[in-house]
């Protein structure tokens, strides 16, 4: 049956410092078939011009849609208003700086990922155009297939507990990355060669365990599979090099 639907959605502009954040209430009749994607345009076009989100492909692809809709993160254009309460309340994601009202800026911070991890394959052959593509073990690219699945939508990073609490936790996504490129048959790279980005006790043995983050991936990546590989290998590094791994972690030092 097609409802009403009570909208509370946060308003900020950050550069209208002097207006105070608010939650702003539109109602908006349901249609078959609607997604938060359609009511927003919806409000938009017809109640608010200045309301501020984000949207690219509407197909769960860009990763740019992402909100808190009722407490949970989730994808905007992925999620039916008909499986939501009639009372849905949208919030920004926190921990990534805000843009204004539902849109933040979560490029940044992914950018920063990609150069601190390196994450491009490193000492491949050089390309020639036209020579064939050296073919991978199937068993591999389905590994490498899974981890790059990853749209940096940023649901895992802001649901964390972690990321909350340490400055240079790389997250779900960033270990989702290095595994994705450990796992690389192609990628030339030792796990010491990872030592001196992500060894410290603030990084790959940070994680607080609560796996937030695989409960918030819309694309329900297994978390647990790939920061597990990563520990277990830089565990292994570290102990080849001689490397105390019996050192409290950074938030259990006193
Ligand atoms: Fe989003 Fe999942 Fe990628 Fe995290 S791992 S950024 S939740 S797609
Ligand atoms: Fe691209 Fe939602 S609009 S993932």
């Amino acid at each position: 049956m097609l409802r009403q639907l009570n909208f509370e959605i946060f308003r900020y502009d950050p550069n209208r410092p002097e207006r105070a954040p608010f939650m702003q209430p539109f109602t908006l009749a349901e249609t078959s078939g609607m997604t938060l994607f359609t009511a927003l345009n919806r409000i938009r076009e017809t109640m608010d011009p200045t309301l501020m989100f984000d949207f690219v492909c509407r197909s769960s692809v860009c990763g740019s849609c992402a909100m808190i809709v009722n407490g949970i993160n989730r994808m905007a254009c992925r999620t039916l208003t008909s499986g939501l309460s009639p009372n849905i309340r949208l919030l920004p994601l926190p921990f990534f700086k805000l843009l204004g009202d539902l849109t933040v800026d979560t490029h940044t911070w992914f950018r920063g990922l990609d150069e601190r991890l390196r994450a491009w394959i490193h000492g491949c052959d050089q390309v020639t155009p036209g020579s064939r593509e050296a073919p991978m073990d199937n068993k591999d690219a389905f590994k490498v297939y899974n981890a790059e699945r990853c749209i940096e939508c940023g649901c895992c990073v802001s649901g964390c507990a972690t990321m909350a609490n340490g400055k240079g936790f790389l997250g779900a996504a960033g270990l989702n990355r290095m595994a994705r490129f450990m796992m690389d048959p192609r990628d030339t790279r030792k796990t010491s060669d990872y030592l001196e980005i992500v060894g410290d006790d603030e990084n790959v043995f940070a994680c607080f365990e609560t796996m937030m983050c695989e409960d918030n991936c819309p694309l329900d990546l297994p978390m647990d599979l790939h920061m597990e590989y990563v520990r277990e290998r830089v565990a292994a590094a570290k102990l080849e090099s001689g490397n105390d791994l019996r050192r409290p972690m950074a938030h259990q030092k006193k």
